[in-house]
């Protein structure tokens, strides 16, 4: 069953048409792969999927609601039932950890004390320790900031996750770690992710993979033939090809190296 569902979105900025009419349906309890070139909208896209951005056009469902007709409040109790990574984690530099991943709850006047509870079980989950808690952004490590960033997204026990490049930055090894992070949450808690990423490791988790390109969506696979599949758009992006139907400064003219 398609818990959200894309029908001919567009989205112009200026006389910039980002989005060109995208048609998608993300199943319920699916772990979804969005990939795509810089720059061909796969963060705007995921931003119209939770209200942040409204589409010029098109309709976006989720559990069989138009969000795109919903007004402020009523999309304020929508956006409840999403967790959202941000790209580059996105924490506050001026709030500790603790603080960061707590900040949903301590803003609508649940005490510290209540919190606390919360907060440890959601560091214990992304296997950070408890000295953590005080510690600032800047003192952390990528990959525990982008860890800190998937506890804050899972403090409010979302059942739809959408992560914008979670690995990007990270080495291979923190990268693996934050994907079987990611697994093993979608497993435990049946959640539906939907993932913006570049790293091709992410394959072996997810079930679906679809590409974007040139505003639209040109391809929806399973993850687990993907090295296999024979779909041009494909086989270019996750090869890195510059040949191929997905146009790219390199695909058009030759430069000499
Ligand atoms: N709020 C905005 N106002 C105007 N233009 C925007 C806005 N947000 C995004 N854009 C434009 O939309 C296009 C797509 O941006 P987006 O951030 O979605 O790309 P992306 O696919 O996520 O790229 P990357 O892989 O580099 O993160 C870009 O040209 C960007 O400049
Ligand atoms: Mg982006």
């Amino acid at each position: 069953m398609a818990i959200i569902k894309l029908v001919n979105v567009k989205k112009q900025f200026g006389d910039k048409e980002v989005t060109k009419g995208v048609n998608l349906e993300i199943s319920q309890g699916k772990m979804t792969v969005i990939i795509g070139q810089s720059g061909e909208g796969k963060s705007v896209l995921l931003k119209q999927i939770i209200g942040l951005i409204k589409p010029t056009s098109g309709n976006i469902f989720v559990e069989g609601v138009d969000v795109t007709l919903l007004n402020q409040r009523q999309m304020n109790q929508q956006f409840k039932k999403f967790g959202y990574v941000f790209q580059f984690a996105a924490l506050i530099d001026s709030l500790n950890t603790f603080e960061n991943i707590g900040v949903t709850l301590l803003e609508n006047g649940i005490s510290k004390k209540d919190v606390m509870p919360i907060v440890k079980e959601k560091l214990r989950l992304v296997h950070l320790k408890e000295d953590t808690l005080y510690k600032y952004p800047a003192e952390l490590s990528g990959g525990m900031r982008k860890r800190v960033g998937l506890a804050r997204t899972l403090v409010t026990n979302p059942h739809i996750v959408l992560y914008d490049e979670p690995t990007t930055g990270l080495d291979p090894i923190t990268a693996r770690i934050i994907h079987e992070l990611m697994y093993s949450m979608q497993k435990n808690f049946n959640l539906t992710s939907v993932i913006v990423s570049h790293d091709i490791n992410i394959f072996k988790y997810a079930d679906r993979v679809a590409l974007l390109s040139q505003g639209k969506i040109v391809h929806v696979c399973d993850a687990e033939n993907i090295w296999q599949s024979t779909n041009p758009y494909i086989y270019q992006f996750i090869r890195g090809l510059t040949e191929g139907p997905i146009q790219n400064e390199l695909g058009k003219q030759k430069i000499k190296v």
